[in-house]
This record gives C-alpha cells, sequence and structure tokens, in this order.
C-alpha cells in the first residue's frame, strides 16, 4: 500500500504510545481512523491531538470503548466502526494493544498471567479474526500486528520472569509469519506484518500497572521482586523500606518513557514507512536491529550473564 490518503484504519490500543502516534500520523496522511482502548479519556485525548490540525473535509477519527481480549467486545467496535464510519471495509488494521507484567509462574497470579496473554495474543488474534471479512472487501489492505523483541528474545534481563508477555509475542510473530501465506492463498489483495519494538518510550510501563493492579504502584509480588533484583543489583535492600522500593518501582517507569532510545513518534514512523514499502518484518529501533543480529549470531548464549551484558552495552539500554 503506498498510501493512506482516503483509507480506513482501525488502531487497537489508541489512547497512548505508538498506537496514538499511529493514528496522529494516519489522520495526517489523511486517512480515517477508528480506534479501539479500555480508556475512553485517553482516547479522547488521541482525538483531539489528531484535530490540532484541520482535518481535511469528511475524514473521520472515532473513538471506541473496547478491551481486546474480549470477543463481543471487539464485535461491539466492528458494529460501531460500520455504522460511524459509513463503511463495509477497512483497509489497515493495526493491533497493536498490549500490556506487561504476570511474568512469573511462580510470583505472579494466574489472573495476572492469563491478562497479559490474552490480552497480547488472544487481542491480536481475535483482531485478525473479527476485521477480516471488512479487510477482505477492500481492494487492497494491510494487517500490522505488534509483537516485540520478545517475540524472538524472551526476556528483559537476568532477573526478572517475563514468561506470559514473551509467550504471547512469540505467539504473533508466528502467527503473523504463517499468515502471509495463508492470505497468499487465499485473500492476495490482504498483506501482513510483523511489527518488533525494541525499547520505545511509553507509559507501557504504568499503564501495565494500572491494569494489572488497579493503581501506579507495585503489587505486593512485584515489591518482593523488585527487592531481590535490587539485591542481585548490589543495592542496600536491608535498609531500603517498602516506599523506597515503591519510589524506585515509579523512578523505573519514568526512566523507560523518557529515557528511550526511540520515540513513539519515531516507530511510528517507522511502522507506516514500513507498510508502505511492504515489509513483512518491521524491527523497530537500532536497539531491536542489533539485538536480532545477536540472537541469529549465538543463539545457545541468548539466556546468558555474558549475553545480556554484551547486548545492554551495545545497545545502550537502561532497563533489565
Ligand atoms: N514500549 C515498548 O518499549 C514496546 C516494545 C515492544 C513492543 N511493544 C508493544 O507495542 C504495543 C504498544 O505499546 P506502547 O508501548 O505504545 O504502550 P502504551 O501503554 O502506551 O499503549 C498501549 C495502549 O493499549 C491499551 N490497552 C491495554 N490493554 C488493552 C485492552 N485489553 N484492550 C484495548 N486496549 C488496551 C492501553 O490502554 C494503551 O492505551 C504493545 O503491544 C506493546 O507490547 C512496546
Amino acid at each position: 500500500m503506498k498510501d493512506f490518503a482516503g483509507k480506513i484504519a482501525v488502531i487497537t490500543g489508541g489512547g497512548t504510545g505508538m498506537g496514538r502516534e499511529l493514528a496522529r500520523q494516519l489522520v495526517a496522511e489523511g486517512c480515517n481512523v477508528a480506534m479501539c482502548d479500555v480508556s475512553a479519556e485517553n482516547m479522547a485525548e488521541t482525538k483531539r491531538l489528531c484535530e490540532v490540525e484541520k482535518l481535511p473535509q469528511g475524514l473521520r477519527v472515532t473513538t471506541h470503548v473496547a478491551d481486546v481480549s474480549i470477543e463481543d467486545q471487539l464485535k461491539r467496535f466492528r458494529d460501531e466502526l460500520i455504522e460511524q464510519q459509513k463503511t463495509d471495509k477497512i483497509h489497515l488494521l493495526f493491533n497493536n494493544a498490549g500490556i506487561g507484567g504476570g511474568g512469573s509462574l511462580f510470583t505472579s497470579t494466574r489472573e495476572q498471567w492469563e491478562r497479559t496473554f490474552n490480552i497480547c495474543w488472544g487481542g491480536v488474534y481475535l483482531g485478525v479474526r473479527t476485521f477480516l471479512p471488512l479487510l477482505s472487501k477492500a481492494d487492497e489492505a494491510h494487517i500490522v500486528n505488534t509483537s516485540s523483541v520478545n517475540g524472538f528474545w524472551a526476556s528483559v534481563g537476568m532477573g526478572t520472569s517475563h514468561t506470559a508477555y514473551s509467550a504471547a509475542k512469540f505467539a504473533v510473530k508466528g502467527f503473523s509469519e504463517a499468515l502471509i501465506n495463508d492470505l497468499r492463498l487465499n485473500a492476495p489483495h490482504v498483506k501482513c506484518s510483523v511489527v518488533m519494538p525494541g525499547h520505545i518510550g511509553t507509559s507501557i510501563v504504568s499503564n501495565s500497572r494500572q491494569i494489572q493492579n488497579g493503581s501506579d504502584r507495585l503489587s505486593p509480588n512485584e515489591l518482593q521482586q523488585a527487592r531481590q533484583r535490587f539485591k542481585a543489583m548490589g543495592l542496600p535492600v536491608e535498609t531500603m523500606s517498602d516506599e523506597d522500593i515503591q519510589a524506585r518501582g515509579l523512578d523505573r517507569a519514568r526512566v523507560f518513557r523518557d529515557e528511550a532510545p526511540t520515540s513513539a513518534a519515531q516507530a511510528a514512523k517507522i511502522i507506516l514507512d514500513g507498510v508502505k514499502a511492504d515489509r513483512w518484518r518491521i524491527l523497530v529501533g537500532d536497539d531491536a536491529q542489533k539485538l536480532d543480529e545477536m540472537v541469529r549470531e549465538t543463539p545457545e548464549q541468548a539466556y546468558t550473564q555474558a549475553f545480556f551484558d554484551s547486548m545492554t552495552k551495545a545497545v545502550g539500554w537502561k532497563v533489565g
């Protein structure tokens, strides 16, 4: 798809981060956008930002509250879209919504684990199922599924359990890669890309805590894990109160957002350029490119401390 003007795009998780920036850039190119999110307030802000520049005559930006892990809510989103965008087809589907957390089979609850998995994997799967008939009706269409570097490297560092997110992101990558041929065989006018961002400056850490714990604060299990991680890092945890640990947790979310090598706007541009160039695998950021090379070069080493140390040095990551 060479340009987006006059097309209709669906974006899941359009309330903040990369979803918001995708919406803004698509609208700036004259594309109609229908977004969903669990936060109506954040979507209203995205819509306002999209409309700051005067919208071309007749361009539509619609917002729809829907949880991507619940099929009935996605179907309601689809029905609202058909009515409000006055269409029976869409051209672009960005399955972007995602959260972290629920990383351990030992210290996370089953509910937390499955929430992350069901949003990050289930949201992509159900998104494709729900919107495929509308995509198929367009002359040309493109599905863009957001995985992560955790779709080919199942870790964020030696001190953190990361099973639910990694399992989901590997699933998104495998599904998207297999979908390329399923589409080629059955709907060749529909293309598919998998997006694998490195560290992008968004509020995903605090947003995930809001969804998993109902607040910005670490849950009791996360507090305990953070203590263990800080101890392994050589910090004097014995002298640190729970509030000291909470403060570092809040700071970690801020550092993740404010000190990333790639901004959400830069990420959205890389993704949209990748779609225009018809690339099926879209790595986002120099860190993602480098990590991809390193995992391919030394797969057996990928989960060792030495690999992690040389990787963080090479890509300049401050997380882990
Ligand atoms: N930020 C990174 O470093 C990074 C790296 C790799 C992959 N990713 C992936 O990129 C995607 C976008 O993340 P982001 O960093 O922009 O985060 P973000 O938190 O800024 O945006 C995600 C949006 O999804 C929404 N959301 C969460 N659960 C939802 C649900 N059940 N239904 C509908 N909407 C829901 C959130 O409310 C939020 O608005 C995610 O899939 C994430 O896993 C992010």
